[in-house]
């Protein structure tokens, strides 16, 4: 039988960074943790959804040049949803997220910040384009992170935005550590994929630590 969740918000997250990037454990892991995760997460003053959000009208008006109510976006690994909930009161009209856990993406659904959802998409495989649809915006917040997935999945979160899109990926300033982050990253610019448009560095993101948000452009004309 599997062990109950620790109730220490501190160690409930860290105990999740030691999970290896195996979907299984990290799906069993969140369908227990999902109901106690925002309270978890606030204890530790996670404030990346909003620092995420703040990115999200920036970029939206200076790249994008469009307003949020027209701007498509996709939260990819939305967990309970705290930057959809987020975007939706900051304007954003139509926000779609995916999550490996549908007992979290279940939590998502309850806010109604969301148009679409679906819970099993596992980041760290190649599976098909869930909502069959590319995206003007990409969030990733929180989920390339120690334990999770692996920076190779920048890859795929590009192949959800359309020429022209931007993407804002948060990345724990641990995570960064054995520079994978950085070489995929500038494989992907040396491939033409994506281009770096501006970094924040070492901000904040939770008590313990400060992350870098990073963002992109996917290469190509934006669709007219
Ligand atoms: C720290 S939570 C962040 C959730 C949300 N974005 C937020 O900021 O609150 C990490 C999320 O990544 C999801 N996740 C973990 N491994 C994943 C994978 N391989 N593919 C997609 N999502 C994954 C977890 O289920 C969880 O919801």
């Amino acid at each position: 039988m599997s062990e109950a969740i620790d109730r220490n918000s501190f160690s409930t997250i860290k105990t999740s960074h030691g999970l290896d990037g195996n979907s299984d454990a990290l799906k069993n892991y969140y369908a227990k943790w999902a109901s106690n995760y925002d309270d978890d997460v606030e204890n530790q003053k996670y404030i990346a959804p909003s620092i995420i959000t703040d990115l999200s009208l920036l970029v939206t008006r200076s790249y994008l040049h469009k307003k949020p109510q027209q701007t498509t976006v996709l939260d990819a690994g939305c967990g309970t949803g705290l930057v959809g909930v987020n975007l939706k009161k900051r304007g954003f009209g139509r926000v779609d997220g995916f999550d490996l856990s549908s007992e979290m993406t279940d939590i998502a659904k309850s806010t109604e910040a969301y148009f679409a959802l679906k819970g099993g998409v596992d980041l760290n495989r190649d599976q098909p384009n869930w909502f069959g649809r590319t995206y003007e915006l990409l969030v990733c917040c929180g989920v390339l992170t120690l334990g999770h997935v692996a920076p190779t999945s920048l890859r795929r979160l590009a192949n959800y935005l359309e020429p022209g899109g931007c993407m804002i990926v948060s990345t724990r300033n641990s995570y960064l550590a054995d520079g994978s982050f950085a070489e995929v990253s500038a494989q992907l610019q040396a491939e033409g994929v994506l281009n770096e448009l501006f970094c924040v560095p070492d901000a904040w993101y939770i008590e313990e630590e400060g992350a870098h948000y990073w963002i992109y452009q996917r290469c190509g004309a934006p669709k007219e």
